[in-house]
């Protein structure tokens, strides 16, 4: 049996909340990471402080590798969060511009991406323009497959801070 035996979990859960407001409605973007959970079985036979030596650097090891997972995982997936409307400009003009250039609507007129327009069809926030991007709607296509959703949150970002700056 496991006489002797030493059974060691090392777990590291790293939970960040990134809670970020997006024109007076309240994003709140929830990075969980459970980093890494690790668990050590080993079976070392006791009076053997040379093994057990080795056992601790193992630890010492680990726990650096893990914490370094968890600062790489954090480093490339925080950028996502930010809704960036500088890089969404160019999102739109691959792929909205064709419909929507200078912010106007060529398939339904009514419906364009001027703050009035936005508001009378309760467009006017990140998630709705979100949403709609990915799932499309009526005329307009789904860009769920086509864009990655951090495209899709720095186009929704673009057309809100274009949306109030009247589109010039
Ligand atoms: C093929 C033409 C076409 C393309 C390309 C297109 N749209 Fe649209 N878009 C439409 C149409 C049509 C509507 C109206 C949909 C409806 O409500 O029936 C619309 C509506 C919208 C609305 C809501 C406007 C309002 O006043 O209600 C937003 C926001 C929007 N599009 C953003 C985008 C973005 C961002 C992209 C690029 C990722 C995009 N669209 C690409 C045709 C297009």
């Amino acid at each position: 049996m496991r006489e002797g035996g030493k059974s060691k979990s090392l777990s590291l859960t790293l939970e960040i909340q990134n809670p970020k407001t997006f024109k007076g409605s309240l994003t709140a973007c929830r990075l969980t990471m459970a980093a890494a959970q690790l668990t050590i079985m080993e079976d070392i036979a006791p009076n053997k402080p040379l093994l057990q030596r080795e056992h601790d650097e193992m630890k010492k090891l680990i726990t650096v590798i893990l914490l370094g997972i968890a600062i790489f995982t954090f480093a490339f997936s925080s950028p996502a969060l930010a809704g960036d409307a500088a890089d969404g400009a160019k999102v739109f003009s691959a792929n909205c511009a064709s419909c929507h250039a200078g912010g106007k609507n060529l398939v339904n007129a009514a419906k364009s991406l001027k703050k009035a327009d936005l508001e009378k069809y309760d467009m006017y926030s990140a998630e709705a323009i979100i949403a709609q991007v990915t799932k499309g709607k009526g005329a307009m296509p789904a860009f769920g497959k086509r864009l990655k959703p951090n495209q899709i949150e720095d186009v929704a970002a673009y057309v809100l801070s274009q949306a109030d700056n009247g589109w010039k």
